[in-house]
């Protein structure tokens, strides 16, 4: 998945037969890259025992393994390094850190080269509607959300935390809101919690909501990611296509709706009109994170922490377009260990050789000698488009 190594995480069979396909014949033979091999655990579909034996042909090939693959005895302790939750393999070129699982092992962070990636292996949200009794299907529920929370905490994502704690503190009377509580309590149901779009801040954001307790519907226009996002989410969110009409039904019984809608390159679509407003209850709040691209919302402006939200019809409306910028000093860490690597690469070998080497640097490239170099602004201002490798 990198410039410089190839990671191949639960191996369990190959595209063509036992011995050919995809991972035999072009991954294990790229000589210039370095290759790691992870398994999460012991189960077959997860761990395939011939991937002990490429080391055979592939000599230089590193395997990071679960301790539970040691444990059942699928594997011996000089096959490669074995990780349980809390420990953290790291060469200076790719890390990864082992988390928790609802069933077997480990899931694991990977970060190489600047990306950052979670496998869950079997970590999930396990119960079966015909097999598991509401008790079990709860503790289930629990025992993935405690894990959740557990990453969460350690894998810092500011923007997104804050999204929702600061749309719940808006919900407060004192803060101009209906007087909800997020999670409710016997008796009284909990808020309910519309996202626009699932990609990073919307999903991040809908998992939040649902650890507060709140009832969350999270909506987008990319049917396949939410399929994917539908089997790895609690309980309590739904999934819903979007589109105005399912938009406008929602909106009389929501107490909070998070705009996080992305279009790469252009101004993010005004989701929420001034005449659906109206169709809200007095006291609602809108969190418009997008806002940074325009907002989401046709009656957002960009708000600052010093005044962050205002009202429109009765309906309150957070607006800050820098949200980490309230606990800068988190924020400023977060941000300079995510970016430091490509200030020193850039200031090493200058943009052009720092660009050769890493496509993430490339990618980041919008104009260069005048020429546009990312597709989508090109499109959006009507130029024509140069591919930034040509100019390299
Ligand atoms: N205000 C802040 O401090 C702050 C902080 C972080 C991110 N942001 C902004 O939040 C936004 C979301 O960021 P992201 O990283 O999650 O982007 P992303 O690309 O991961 O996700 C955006 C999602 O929106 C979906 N989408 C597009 N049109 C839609 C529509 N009509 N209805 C529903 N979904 C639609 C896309 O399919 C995609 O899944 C961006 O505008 C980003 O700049 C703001």
């Amino acid at each position: 998945m990198g410039q410089t190594a190839t990671v191949i995480i639960d191996f369990w069979e190959d595209s063509i037969d036992a011995l050919h396909g995809i991972i035999h014949n072009e991954l294990l033979n790229q000589k210039e890259k370095k290759i790691y091999i992870l398994s999460t655990h012991f189960h077959p579909d997860h761990f395939n025992p011939d991937i002990l034996t490429w080391k055979q042909t592939h000599p230089d090939l590193v395997y990071i393994l679960s301790k539970d693959i040691l444990r059942h005895k699928r594997a011996t302790v000089k096959d490669g390094f074995f990780l349980k939750k809390g420990d953290t393999f790291d060469d200076g070129i790719l890390t990864v850190k082992a988390y928790g699982s609802t069933d077997s092992g480990d899931s694991f962070h990977i970060q190489l080269e600047g990306m950052s990636f979670f496998h869950a292996g079997d970590l999930n949200n396990w119960h079966w509607i015909d097999e598991s009794t509401p008790q079990e299907a709860k503790k289930a529920e629990g025992d993935y959300l405690a894990e959740l929370g557990y990453i969460k905490n350690d894998i810092t994502n500011v923007d997104v935390t804050m999204a929702v704690q600061e749309g719940a503190r808006f919900l407060e009377k004192p803060q101009g809101g209906k007087g909800i509580l997020m999670g409710g309590v016997p008796g009284v149901k909990p808020a309910k919690v519309l996202v626009l779009g699932a990609g990073h801040v919307g999903f991040a954001s809908a998992l939040i909501a649902a650890g507060m307790g709140a009832d969350v519907t999270i909506t987008d226009i990319n049917l396949p990611l939410l399929r994917s996002i539908q089997n790895v989410l609690p309980q309590n969110v739904h999934t819903l296509y979007s589109t105005e009409h399912s938009i406008r039904k929602e909106l009389p019984t929501t107490d909070m709706v998070v705009g996080s809608v992305l279009i790469p390159g252009d101004k993010a679509p005004h989701l929420i009109t001034r005449d659906m407003l109206k169709l809200m209850q007095k006291g609602s709040v809108l969190v418009d994170v997008a806002i940074d691209q325009g907002g989401c919302f046709e009656t957002s402006h960009p708000t600052t922490h010093s005044e962050p939200a205002y009202v429109i019809d009765g309906i309150v409306h957070y607006a800050v377009a820098n949200i980490p910028g309230a606990v800068a000093y988190t924020s400023t860490l977060a941000l300079t260990n995510a970016t430091m690597p490509y200030a020193i690469a850039l200031a090493d070998k200058g943009w052009k050789e720092a660009c050769k080497g890493d496509d993430a640097l490339l990618k980041g490239l919008n104009v260069v000698e005048g020429k546009v170099t990312f597709k989508a602004v090109a499109d959006l201002y009507k130029k024509s488009f140069v591919d930034p490798k040509t100019l390299l």
